[in-house]
């Protein structure tokens, strides 16, 4: 009988990259949603997915969904949060919620492999005067697992993500300037050299998934993997993206008081990430030691990736 993976966060970016792909290795999925009725639950089922109801906040939910598993991804939505509960609200929910998480997980008896979304921390990077919410609190919660649950980090792998090139036709997308006659302008609260972690999502996750579920014995033992293809100064992630979609941009670096006027606390956030990533000088595993497990390691061909370029130009209609 097939393997079972049940994937949290099916219906959104990440988890959906690792639901499609790994019903395309031959497992059986169960995909995590709040709502099976909503469209993106709606074609996974289409594609072979088994869709549960569950949510975090609620215990006896997740160990309904998890039952049975062999393998769980786990991930959790800081920016859901950040509105209504402040950054270190929304921190704390996040930490709450993966901790719930772990526990049924740590309970399901049939685990073999469990795969959970954090970040590298800020404080750790950088030090404590740059905390930054949304990636402390995932490794917070990643080091409490390994103090208070050790039979459930043996099986553990900690999934960092870079920057997701999605971002460029989503929020953070370079904007039209009226009277340019096509000019962009992409507003960062960094600066143009601050190196980035990048990758595709769709593609990239689900093929790093598949592989550290191939290689047990080197991605158990709560190891750090980081998904990402291009390690590259943020301002020619810019120069890419003129030059996949022909159009003309200027990289504006702006203060972090101008990015919170504009864009309130998520500017806030984001420039909390921007600057910690300045001072950690494009290295996230350094704190991690030799808990790091590279994609080399694992046996990943670059051929089976796509890089940042590649990724944009297959998005070519949605920039
Ligand atoms: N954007 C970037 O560059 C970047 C880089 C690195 C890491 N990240 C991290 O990526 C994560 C977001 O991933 P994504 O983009 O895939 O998110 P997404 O597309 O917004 O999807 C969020 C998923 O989480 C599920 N979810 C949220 N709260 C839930 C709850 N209480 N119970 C059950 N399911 C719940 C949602 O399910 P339903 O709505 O269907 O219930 C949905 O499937 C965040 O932690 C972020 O910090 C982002």
């Amino acid at each position: 009988m097939a393997k079972l993976i049940v994937v949290c966060g099916s219906t959104g970016q990440v988890g959906g990259s690792i639901a499609r792909r790994m019903l395309k290795e031959g497992w059986r999925v169960r995909g995590i949603t709040r709502n099976v009725n909503g469209d993106a639950a709606k074609a996974l089922a289409e594609q072979g997915a088994e869709m549960t109801t569950a949510d975090y906040d609620d215990e006896a939910s997740l160990m309904k969904a998890f039952e049975g598993a062999n393998a769980i991804f786990g991930l959790t939505q800081f920016w859901e949060y950040l509105m209504t509960l402040g950054q270190h609200g929304a921190g704390q929910k996040e930490y709450e919620q993966i901790l719930t998480i772990a526990r049924v997980a740590s309970q399901t008896k049939t685990l073999e492999h469990f795969i959970l979304h954090t970040l590298a921390s800020g404080e750790k990077l950088a030090g404590l005067e740059f905390a930054c919410p949304h990636w402390d609190y995932k490794d917070k919660a990643a080091d409490e697992i390994k103090k208070s649950m050790p039979e459930l980090a043996a099986k553990t792998t900690f999934l960092w993500i870079g920057w997701f090139t999605s971002n460029l036709w989503g929020l953070i997308r370079p904007m039209e300037v009226p009277g340019t006659y096509g000019g962009h302008i992409w507003l960062v609260p960094g600066k143009p050299s601050l190196l980035m972690y990048i990758t595709d999502i769709e593609n990239n996750v689900g093929i790093f998934v598949k592989y550290i579920l191939a290689k047990p014995d080197i991605s158990r033992g709560a190891k750090y993997v980081s998904v990402h293809t291009d390690i590259v100064p943020y301002g020619d992630a810019l120069k890419t993206w003129c030059e996949v979609t022909g159009k003309r941009a200027e990289f504006i670096e702006i203060s972090d008081s101008a990015s919170e006027g504009l864009m309130g606390v998520f500017g806030k956030e984001l420039a909390s990430q921007f600057r910690m990533n300045e001072v950690a000088e494009g290295d996230w595993g350094k704190p991690y030691g030799k808990d790091v497990v590279t994609s080399a390691e694992l046996g990943i061909p670059a051929s089976e990736l796509l890089n940042m370029k590649q990724s944009l130009e297959a998005n070519k209609e949605k920039l």
